[in-house]
């Protein structure tokens, strides 16, 4: 069986897992840490290392991908919105390489769920565009094309009333920061999804992240022309989407 190593750098946790990449699915139990406070680089590799530790892979020679919730652009890592502004500009893709010793595959966090899904999950064989949103500390999104990634998507950077980006206001934290009932917060995510799907017309949405699990409590209240599933792989999509690239 083919295996890969994915490592899930987010807001709030960092996961890895043992994907087994015939199939997309984990091989292995998946790894938890809390993402360290500031979430500033030297503390990040840290966290991934005692992941690693954990998982017992860290003399692994199984190709490892790293997921991280910025734009990542030839290696490099250009904005920061909820980890330290020290990721910005900073050369995180070489910085991982060198912590680990070891060759890394470094990609966006929702760029590696929407490829998970896109190989396994809820948007196999789709054709036309799909659009992968993870709600979590932040919103991520990955626009797919008849299966194809076009990365570096920011949907919760958009602009919306008199927030800079509608993440404040329409992620998983905002609810829980606001305890927000499940109706209250999908009125926010209506007009999230209705508005992009005004502007992209997609043919399919995909929401992953953590709250991906509860999607019967919100998912049937959103009114949308385009279908909108939850991810087959949950919370795990990360994880599969970073081992999977890595295994290309
Ligand atoms: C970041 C994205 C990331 C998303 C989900 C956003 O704040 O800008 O790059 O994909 O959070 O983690």
């Amino acid at each position: 069986m083919a295996k890969a190593i994915g490592v899930d750098i987010g807001g709030t946790g960092i996961k890895a897992g043992i994907v087994d990449l015939t199939h997309g699915t984990m091989a292995s139990d998946r790894v938890r840490v809390p993402t360290p406070e500031g979430a500033a680089p030297e503390d990040v590799l840290t966290a991934v290392k005692t992941v690693l530790k954990t998982l017992d892979v860290h003399e692994s020679t199984l190709p490892l991908g790293v997921a991280f919730p910025a734009i990542v652009k030839r290696g490099k890592t250009l904005s920061a919105a909820n980890v330290s502004k020290t990721w910005i500009d900073f050369e995180a893709e070489q910085f991982f390489r060198e912590g680990l010793d070891r060759n890394i595959v470094f990609v966006n966090d929702a760029d590696a769920a929407g490829v998970a899904e896109a190989r396994h999950g809820a948007a196999r064989d789709v054709m036309g565009l799909t659009l992968m949103t993870t709600l979590g500390t932040g919103i991520g999104s990955a626009f797919l094309h008849d299966g194809v990634l076009i990365p570096n998507s920011e949907l919760g950077h958009l602009n919306f009333g008199t927030y800079a980006s509608v993440e404040t206001w329409a992620a998983t934290s905002a609810r829980e920061r606001e305890g927000l009932t499940w109706a209250e917060w999908a009125e926010r995510l209506q007009a999230f999804y209705s508005h992009i799907e005004f502007l992209f017309s997609p043919d399919l949405f995909v929401v992953g992240g953590g709250v991906s699990k509860n999607a019967s409590d919100f998912l049937p209240l959103l009114d949308l022309k385009t279908p909108i599933v939850p991810a087959i792989h949950r919370n795990n999509s990360g994880i599969i989407g970073a081992a999977s690239l890595a295994g290309d």
